[in-house]
């Protein structure tokens, strides 16, 4: 059967107290709206379509796609008028209600869900609530056969002793909408078209109303503050933590790890706390990282070893090769197989062949450096005169002295050595010692500075 997804997005969120939509605040770096769009997809719908009100063209801006068909709804009257506005474009048989605010609600609970849809039955998704203050209630006749939804502020003090809420997630007969939200009407405590009474309508009807119930709380918890938010995000993070334990990554704590985007992870990976894993990240067998280091859209091969507070971004990191403590790997850094990189070294578009070496303090950029090559501490290059980037080629075996400045553009070549302190400014031949310094003097006799006294 065909499927066409609405969700609503148009509320504005005012507990948030921000300047940006309620839907845009982020879950694990993605926007919440983003995360719902997301779990749609997964269901290949025929359409997706987003009702927004509030921050309509900072909402349509930052998610526009190709898949998306955003409806705007002028006037916040009600969850029945929002979907109302998308009702031209649905076309499915049937129809699934999500909330760009309830970003947690997992792909299996709604094809649960789904399943329940046919033309004589609609599909509601209810929660058991330990409090639930707020939520509209489920009501269910004396054999348990669901009648309708009363939201709270309607409710009797009897139906409020419910604790069956509604999840707001519901799926329909495409076929029937129309006619159910035509006929809302918005004498009720709030003054708004509920897609609530869609429920009682369908029973009318003679529709049975199916029930499922989510997994979980948090699955369809929405987040209306920043509370909220925090809370669903722990969620999400400690989902996430369980997916890679369970795929065999030690982590020091699942409490202090944070995922915000994919990885793909081998076994045997070791992750020490606080460590936060961006956009794609790729983990081979394994693979040990130490406390407090970023890595964004990074390959670490197996056997790599990410020491302490260390920086990865766009970065390969060989087999067996190591870096850090306080390593820096900008966009372009590619560790060959054993190579080190050690504190504070920053790379940015620089290769280090096989077993090549940086231990400390050196910035390395626009750099070829061939295998086993040895960066002396200190070591720059000066890829960069203010307008153009040019490139450092070093060949095999170098041997660059400690406090080296390599003036690119400059080639060295195979086994070439430099002196410490030199400054580099052509090419060196294979088998060479370049030594671009001052030569010392000593000065025989020579009387330091003395105070003068007053
Ligand atoms: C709704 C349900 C309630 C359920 C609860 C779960 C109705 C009438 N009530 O109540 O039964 O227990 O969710 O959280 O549906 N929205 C629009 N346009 C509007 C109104 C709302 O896009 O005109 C969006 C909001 O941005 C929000 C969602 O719909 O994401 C829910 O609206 P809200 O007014 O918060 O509904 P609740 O009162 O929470
Ligand atoms: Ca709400």
């Amino acid at each position: 059967m065909s499927l066409d997804i609405v969700i609503l997005a148009a509320g504005q969120g005012t507990r948030m107290r921000s300047a940006l939509p309620k839907v845009l605040h982020p879950i694990a770096g993605k926007s919440m709206l983003g995360h719902v769009i997301n779990t749609a997809r997964q269901l290949k719908p025929q359409g997706i379509h987003v009702v927004i009100g509030h921050g309509a063209e900072r909402v349509r801006e930052q998610l526009a796609a190709d898949d998306l068909n955003f409806v705007l709804q002028t006037e916040q009257l009600g969850t029945g008028h929002a979907v109302a506005q998308a009702l031209p474009a649905l076309t499915a048989e049937r129809v699934l209600i999500l909330y760009g605010d309830v970003p947690l609600i997992e792909i299996g609970t709604l094809e649960r869900l789904l399943q329940r849809v046919s033309e004589q039955q609609l599909g509601l998704l209810t929660v058991n609530l330990n409090d639930p203050t707020g939520y509209g209630r489920i009501v269910r006749d004396g054999s348990g056969v669901v009648n309708a939804i009363v939201e709270h502020k309607d409710a009797t003090a009897e139906q409020r002793l419910i604790s069956e809420g509604n999840t707001g997630i519901l799926a329909v007969p495409g076929k029937r909408l129309s006619d159910w939200l035509g006929r809302l009407s918005n004498s009720n405590a709030q003054g708004e078209y509920y897609l609530t009474d869609v429920i009682a309508m369908a029973v009318a009807d003679g529709l049975v109303v199916a029930t499922e119930q989510a997994a979980d709380e948090m699955e369809v918890l929405g987040a209306n503050d920043r509370i909220q938010l925090a809370q669903l995000e722990r969620h999400y993070q400690y989902r996430a933590a369980r997916c890679l334990m369970v795929q065999g990554v030690t982590l020091s704590d699942p409490a202090r790890f944070d995922l915000r985007g994919e990885v793909t992870v081998g076994r045997d990976v070791t992750i020490d706390i606080n460590v936060i894993l961006e956009g794609c990240v790729i983990i081979e067998d394994g693979v040990q990282i130490g406390p407090n280091c970023v890595i964004k859209n990074s390959t670490l091969r197996t056997g790599a070893i990410i020491k302490a507070n260390s920086h990865l971004e766009g970065a390969e990191v060989g087999e067996g090769a190591d870096c850090g403590p306080f390593a820096r790997l900008r966009p372009g850094s590619v560790l060959g197989a054993k190579a080190h990189v050690g504190n504070f070294v920053e790379l940015k578009n620089a290769t280090l062949g096989e077993g090549a070496k940086a231990g400390h303090l050196s910035y390395l950029g626009d750099a070829e450096i061939g295998a086993r090559t040895n960066i002396g501490a200190g070591t720059i290059t000066c890829n960069y005169d203010g307008a153009n980037k040019f490139k450092t080629v070093l060949g095999e075996d170098v041997f660059i002295g400690s406090n080296s400045a390599l003036v690119a553009p400059v080639t060295l070549g195979d086994r070439a050595t430099t002196g410490a302190g030199s400054v580099i400014t052509g090419d060196v031949p294979a088998n060479t010692l370049a030594v671009g310094r001052a030569k010392q003097r000593n000065i025989e006799g020579w009387k330091r500075p003395v105070k003068i006294k007053k």
